[in-house]
């Protein structure tokens, strides 16, 4: 068998490039490990920069999304046990966020996808990306027991972090940054009113909260929790209780509780790889960073990493230039580093630190207050969430 692009892991990054590079002609092949239904049982993050909603738009993978994704034109900060709005909009010269969940991202893109009859192997096993120091890469993979290669011009890396891709680079030439932050996040999916219009981060002595949400009827509620405790210490009761600690009376009010449809806690981490391509080879999304979901920047770096490979590979097969896939690292992590900047920001911000004494919790303090009372401040925080341009 042999295609183009063949990428390896059917994630938002997978699927959104195989998609964009079909849209501009080029031929692609994706390998999973897992089933789809597996891959769409996954409950990640849900707000999508203007960025990545306009290369859905690209993609052809849209339609649901401006149907049943909610345009926000604020967030807000609750601390001191008060609650402070952040106008996105009117800060950022117009610019808004759309909250929509990764899952349906995904479904979004597996339905264009098959609609389209592209080929997607799932449940592939002992994928393998080879030879692509070289000029011919090929992969190998077992389905069904037998093995099979793939032979291909060059291998994208959409599999996440713990994939295969990074593993494989050569070690000499890979270097990681990475920061391990001192707690998790447990979260609750329930079919339940949002608490608020808008999403609502607080940081308070108990910890850290937020409040979002996927419709009208469905939210996701947040709680910083030690990394000692497990998901089965948390009944949806007791969740509940916390969350109302962590809320002002008006929320605490509001807020509609009910059965939990998944609960999961994820540790939170700040993670980078240099460079992102290794010969004929190129990482994209989690496979080459993580970072903590306080800045809902995940996926969105996931889109615009593939909106950049799209537009190198396009530039090679139709224009036979090589300047775009050559700057595809240097490009790609100028904007990763000012999201991963942001995103430990943003956590060290809202969250309680095990070790941090009085001193820190006044500059914690000092800082959000400046934050909401200032137009700069403001402005920054603003200008990132929704996300800084794609150059
Ligand atoms: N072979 C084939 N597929 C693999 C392999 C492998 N060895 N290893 C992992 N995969 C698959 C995974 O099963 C998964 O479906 O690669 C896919 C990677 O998808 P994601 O983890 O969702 O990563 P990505 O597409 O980069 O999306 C980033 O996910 O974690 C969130 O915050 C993150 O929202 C962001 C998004
Ligand atoms: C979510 O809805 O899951 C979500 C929203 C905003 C974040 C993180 C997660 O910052």
């Amino acid at each position: 068998m042999r295609t183009q692009v063949a990428i390896i892991g059917a994630g938002p990054a997978g699927l959104l490039l195989g998609q964009l590079l079909y849209k501009a002609g080029i031929d692609n092949i994706i390998l999973e490990q897992r089933s789809a239904d597996y891959v769409l049982g996954r409950i990640r993050a849900g707000v999508l920069e203007q960025v990545t909603v306009d290369l859905l738009e690209q993609a052809g993978a849209a339609t649901r999304m401006h149907a049943e994704g909610l345009p926000h034109d604020g967030i807000e900060l609750l601390f001191g046990g008060k609650r402070h709005r952040i106008d996105l909009h009117a800060l950022t010269g117009g610019k808004r966020v759309m909250v929509y969940g990764q899952t349906e991202v995904t479904r979004d893109l597996m339905e264009v996808r098959e609609a389209e009859g592209l080929t997607t192997i799932y449940e592939a096993a002992n994928v393998q990306p080879l030879d692509f120091e070289g000029s011919k890469p090929r992969v190998r993979y077992e389905k069904n027991g037998q093995v099979h290669e793939l032979e291909c011009d060059f291998i994208a890396g959409c599999d996440g972090f713990h994939g295969i891709c990074r593993a494989s680079a050569p070690a000499d030439k890979l270097r990681t940054f990475e920061k391990v932050y001192p707690f998790g996040w447990l979260g609750l999916l329930s079919d339940t009113p949002p608490v608020s219009p808008e999403l609502i981060y607080a940081q308070t002595e108990r910890g850290f909260a937020l409040c979002s949400q996927r419709s009208a009827t469905r939210s996701r509620y947040y709680l910083q929790v030690p990394l000692t405790q497990k998901v089965e210490d948390w009944s949806d009761e007791a969740f509940w209780d916390e969350l109302r600690l962590r809320l002002d009376p008006e929320a605490r009010a509001q807020l509609v509780t009910g059965p939990s449809l998944e609960k999961s806690i994820a540790p939170l981490r700040s993670f980078v790889t240099e460079p992102m391509r290794f010969g004929r080879m190129f990482l994209a999304g989690d496979a080459a960073h993580i970072v903590p979901p306080t800045g809902a920047k995940g996926l969105n770096l996931a889109a615009s990493d593939v909106g950049y490979l799209s537009r190198a590979l396009v530039q090679y097969y139709k224009e036979r230039s090589e300047a775009g896939i050559d700057g595809y690292s240097e490009q790609c992590l100028r904007r990763i580093w000012k999201a991963e900047r942001f995103s430990w920001w943003m956590t060290s911000l809202m969250h309680r630190f095990p070790e941090a004494g009085s001193f820190d919790a006044k500059v914690q303090e000092a800082e959000l207050d400046y934050i909401v009372n200032s137009r700069a401040g403001s402005t920054s925080l603003a200008e990132n969430y929704v996300g800084l341009p794609l150059v």
